[in-house]
């Protein structure tokens, strides 16, 4: 019997050392500890031994029970070790190899002149203020002197969502309204609204059913149509450079009184005369004018105290003049290869 113990002791030596994958590891364990394994049988054999023999060849088994089972786990150890090493080598990184360009965002034009402007009029003291898209047509018309049957509302092709009362904004205006009758007719005011507006346009290279407008209003005891001259050339050579000119030209809106068109000097032929400026040598930029008395009233404000200046303009516009932009749709394009032509290096 004893004989038989250092049997199955030498096999399992010889057997332990051609161990080299988990699969040989489990066949062996299954050999020597399985149900029907060697050391299993050599237990169940017990019976066989004589009673004064028991004793030894009890713990004979055990021990060879005990080597099988410390040699298989440090087998299993050493495996694992093993295969892990060579996954951490195979999967090793070479940080020496040049890495793949990702290309980077630049932000969108149109989104850098509004915080251009919001900046500048900052620099001036005027608040930012926002305003809704979805609005009333009281604020979008009625304060502004635009009552029902007004033919200026005409030339503002306005989208209604609810009857005649709910609309999308064709201007950003009515700001004006909702900013006076917030200040309740007791304080100055001096803010700006950058924000999109909606008309009933087809879209084209130079129109679009959803643009954005930029909104003025300044409302003091003194303020005169030659304060918004002196801020329009602030803005405008801000804008378009030192050597930038402005001027006025007479015009007509209902919520200002005298209106004007304001111009400025063409950027690109200094006034010459070339395609740009359809050889005018100027170029329009917004509408603007003395708030209208009748406006200052409706919203709260005391005509014979207080007075104000108020001008609105398109951002697309003044972004593609700026850059060069000659699609307006370039703008509201999610491909971003469009974006190209606008990824210019002082923007990152
Ligand atoms: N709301 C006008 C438009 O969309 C632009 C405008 C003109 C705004 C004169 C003003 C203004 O504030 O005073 O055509």
């Amino acid at each position: 019997m004893i004989e038989k113990v250092n049997l199955i002791k030498e096999s399992f030596e010889k057997d332990a050392l051609n161990i080299n994958d988990m699969k040989t590891l489990n066949d062996i364990k299954i050999q020597y500890l399985g149900k029907q394994g060697k050391v299993t049988e050599l237990s169940k054999s017990m019976k066989d031994v004589a009673n004064e023999d028991k004793k030894e060849f009890g713990m004979l088994v055990n021990s060879i029970r005990t080597l099988v089972t410390d040699t298989l786990e440090s087998k299993r150890q050493e495996l694992e070790l093993k295969s892990l090493n060579d996954k951490l080598s195979n999967e090793k990184i070479d940080i020496t190899l040049p890495a793949t360009n990702i290309p980077s965002g630049a932000p969108n034009i149109l989104e850098k002149v509004v915080e251009d402007m919001e900046n500048l009029f900052m620099s001036m003291g005027y608040d930012v203020i926002e305003g809704p898209e979805v609005e009333e047509d009281l604020y979008n018309f009625e304060l502004l002197n635009l009552p029902k049957g007004h033919p200026a509302r005409d030339s503002q092709d306005t989208f209604y969502l609810e009857g005649d009362k709910i609309l999308l904004r064709s201007h950003t205006s009515p700001v004006q309204a909702r900013v006076m009758l917030e200040a309740k007719g007791e304080k100055p005011i001096r803010m700006v609204c950058p924000g999109k507006t909606y008309r009933r346009d087809d879209d084209d290279a130079t129109h679009s059913h959803q643009f954005m407008q930029i909104e003025g209003l300044l409302i003091d005891e003194k303020a005169t149509l030659s304060d918004l001259k002196g801020t329009f050339d602030v803005a405008a050579k801000h804008l378009f450079g030192e050597d930038c000119v402005t001027r006025f030209r007479p015009s007509y809106y209902p919520f200002t009184e005298p209106s004007v068109e304001t111009d400025i000097s063409c950027f690109a032929c200094k006034g010459k005369g070339c395609a740009i400026c359809k050889n005018t040598g100027w170029i329009t930029i917004s509408g603007a004018g003395v708030v209208n008395p009748k406006v200052l009233q409706m919203c709260g404000y005391d005509p014979k105290k207080w007075h104000g200046f108020a001008f609105g303009f398109g951002l697309e516009r003044v972004a593609m003049l700026k850059y060069g932009i000659n699609d307006l749709r370039a703008f509201y394009l999610t491909d971003l290869r469009q974006n190209k032509p606008f990824d210019r290096k002082e923007d990152k």
